[in-house]
């Protein structure tokens, strides 16, 4: 057991707004254990760039975690050099390269298509009707699962996600993880077949054509899709609330002046889709003298090290203008987000341009309060909006 020292928390409330706690643990405790966690959170920016890179210590392989036994292991799972192997093979699907000459293209269409829908209502829950089927299709894409529709992707996801959040668990929820991993693995075994005869740029093709055993490339799918779905939808979603909740802000990225690249990134900052990343210490060490010991669970709280006070002034302030350069919204080291360039360009140079182009008047509803909640994944949880027909 680490000789961090204990900080409670209300659970309740630090799912509402976990800002105000670490911000104080950021001051009196920036390392510490928390019991209603089950583990130690690390809280300063500092150290969690120089920890998350330090994998002999701060490990990903965690055998007994719920990730392994849910969803099978997967390279976010691994260290070393078994994880660099495996980043190497899906690199084709994921490259800059790809997502520039591939995936905008796709991104694109589908969100188009799904414009085209949307304009004639004047209405609508964003989050639900926007979000979440651009950022499912563009995620059908990547993985190669094009036959199935955006709400089984978002379900599976989702199902997914409960799963490895049951710490208590929880029968129903764990029925639930189990039914998308088989939804999951029933449509790679239809596609597979397709993808064989017509390979193309996508997750499971580029693994297929590599040769990475199929027990691996099942599980790395899962993870795209656990790691993919919710984290685009939170951030056009949220992206989208805070640009109508600063018109002045909002302005400066119509006009050109500021791009909507710099809003993405500041919003991802500011309200991190990924607020977290659990490490299992695999031996002893110390940092600001908290020892560690082997088996200990860490947090590295990504949401808090995204306004801490040493990079960022004013933290707790969403500003376009700002250098959110140093943000570490996609992580800090041998993990970083296998993503963060098909998203970059999905929400960038796709989702919210395309949805201030043609949703005319884009307003907030105004009657219905927007929610936002989480900590481990934090968004908003409903967007009622309104644009003229
Ligand atoms: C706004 C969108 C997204 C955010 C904020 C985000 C954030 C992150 C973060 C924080 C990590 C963990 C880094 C760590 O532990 O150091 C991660 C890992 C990962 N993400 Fe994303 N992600 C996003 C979208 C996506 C998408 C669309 C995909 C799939 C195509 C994806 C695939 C992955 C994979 C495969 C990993 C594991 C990488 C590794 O372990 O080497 N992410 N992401």
């Amino acid at each position: 057991m680490s000789t961090a020292p204990h900080f409670d928390i209300d659970l309740a409330a630090f799912w509402h707004d976990p800002y105000p706690v670490l911000t104080q643990l950021r001051v009196e405790a920036p390392i510490a254990y928390v019991p209603q966690l089950g583990g130690v959170v690390m809280t300063r920016r500092d150290d969690i760039a120089v920890s998350e890179k330090q994998i002999e210590v701060f490990s990903s392989h965690q055998p007994e975690g719920l990730m392994n036994k849910l969803m099978g292991h997967n390279l976010m799972r691994k260290d070393g050099e078994d994880h660099q192997a495996e980043r190497k093979v899906i690199f084709p699907a994921v490259s800059p390269r790809t997502v520039k000459g591939t995936w905008r293209e796709k991104f694109q269409e589908h969100t188009d298509r799904i414009l085209d829908a949307l304009v004639p209502k004047g209405g609508g829950d964003l989050s639900d009707v926007y979000a979440r089927p651009v950022s499912g299709e563009a995620l059908k894409e990547i993985t190669g699962l094009t036959n199935i529709t955006y709400l089984q992707i978002d379900s599976f996801s989702q199902g997914m996600i409960d799963g490895i959040a049951n710490y208590a668990g929880d029968a129903e929820i764990e029925a639930r993880c189990h039914a998308a991993t088989a939804g999951i693995d029933a449509a790679i075994d239809d596609m597979l077949p397709v993808l064989r005869a017509h390979p193309n740029q996508s997750l499971l093709s580029v693994m297929v054509e590599a040769g990475l055993d199929m027990e691996s490339a099942r599980a790395n799918v899962k993870l795209a899709i656990s790691g993919g779905q919710n984290e685009p939808r939170d951030a056009i979603a949220g992206a989208i609330w805070a640009l109508l909740n600063h018109p002045d802000q909002l302005e400066l990225v119509l006009s050109g002046k500021v791009s909507w690249l710099r809003a993405f990134e500041e919003y991802a900052r500011w309200i991190s889709p990924i607020g977290m990343s659990p490490r299992r210490v695999a031996q002893h060490h110390v940092i600001r003298n908290v020892e560690f010991h082997p088996e200990d669970k860490v947090f590295f709280m990504f949401g808090s090290a995204n306004r801490d006070e040493d990079y960022f002034a004013d933290g707790h302030v969403f500003d376009v203008t700002r250098d959110a350069s140093k943000s570490i919204a996609f992580g800090a080291g041998p993990h970083f987000c296998a993503g963060a360039a098909a998203s970059r360009s999905l929400i960038a140079d796709v989702a919210l341009p395309a949805a201030f182009e043609r949703l005319k008047g884009l307003r907030l509803e105004g009657r219905d309060e927007v929610k936002v909640g989480g900590w481990a994944f934090r968004g908003v949880l409903n967007l009622p909006c309104e644009w003229d027909k």
